[in-house]
């Protein structure tokens, strides 16, 4: 699991996220939602060792890792695997070494092993017979689940993924979504979330924290989420579901 205890970080010279207490527990669906600008993506970025935060304590499985070297933190870091935010595929790679790149670093099998292993990572992504082909000549989300392939190849305990279901229509959000609860059966694994899209949310959260001016305002389950009393989160539900719009 991941406590994390008065997470505090600016940059810039602005303060981006203030304080933050939460846990991160083993074997759920955490998801993040908030504005645009609140700090979601610094919030993974500190979590994941990405960037290092001036103050507060992050402990993942009983290690704290904000003051770790470089070489202890990257052995942390195999516990994880990210979805960046806009897919981060690499262009000039095909699809089956875009999945294997992590593959090839951790674990020491021989090439047919792998390409093995990535014909299985993609099928439970639910794609076939894409191996050979460039990301560019793939749909978007085509290569969104590329991209969940590569990140669970490398069998992370912890997944985190920035905005998967950005940019997609409902249908292909409705897929993803459903792989997300498939996989997460599948694989005995911890995710976090970051949207805005609250139905996304909704489907798949055991729980939803919702970030505000660099505070965690709200975090609960999804029925006792949509009844917050809390005003911004009021207000985030109310635009995103559309009772503001004329
Ligand atoms: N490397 C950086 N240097 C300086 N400022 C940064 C850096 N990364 C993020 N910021 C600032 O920190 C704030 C939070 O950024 P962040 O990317 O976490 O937002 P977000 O909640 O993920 O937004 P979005 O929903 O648009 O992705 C923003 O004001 C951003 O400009
Ligand atoms: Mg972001």
């Amino acid at each position: 699991m991941i406590q994390i205890r008065n997470l505090y970080k600016s940059l810039a010279g602005q303060p981006v996220l203030k304080d933050i207490d939460i846990d991160i527990l083993d074997g759920e669906i955490l998801t993040l939602l908030g504005g645009s600008g609140v700090g979601k993506s610094v919030f993974l970025k500190n979590i994941i060792g990405l960037m290092r935060p001036d103050r507060g304590s992050i402990r993942i499985d009983e290690t704290e890792i904000t003051a770790l070297k470089l070489k202890e933190l990257s052995k942390i870091q195999r516990k994880f695997g990210m979805v960046f935010q806009g897919d981060a595929l690499f262009d000039s790679l095909t699809v089956a070494e875009n999945v294997a790149f992590g593959m090839k670093r951790l674990s020491g099998l021989s090439m047919a092993q792998i390409a093995r292993k990535v014909t299985e990572y993609l099928s439970m992504v639910r794609l076939e017979g894409v191996e050979d082909k460039l990301p560019e000549s793939l749909s978007i989300g085509m290569k969104r689940r590329v991209s969940l392939a590569r990140s669970i190849a490398t069998r992370p305990e912890y997944i985190f993924y920035d905005e998967p279901t950005t940019g997609l229509d409902p249908i292909t959000t409705d897929v993803i979504c459903n792989l997300f609860l498939d996989l997460q059966k599948e694989l005995d694994i911890t995710s976090v979330m970051v949207t805005h899209d609250i139905s996304t949310a909704y489907k798949i959260s055991d729980r939803i924290a919702f970030l505000h001016e660099g505070s965690i305002a709200e975090v609960d389950n999804a029925e006792e989420f949509k009844k917050s009393d809390n005003r911004h989160v009021r207000n985030f539900i109310d635009i995103n579901t559309g009772i503001l719009r004329d």
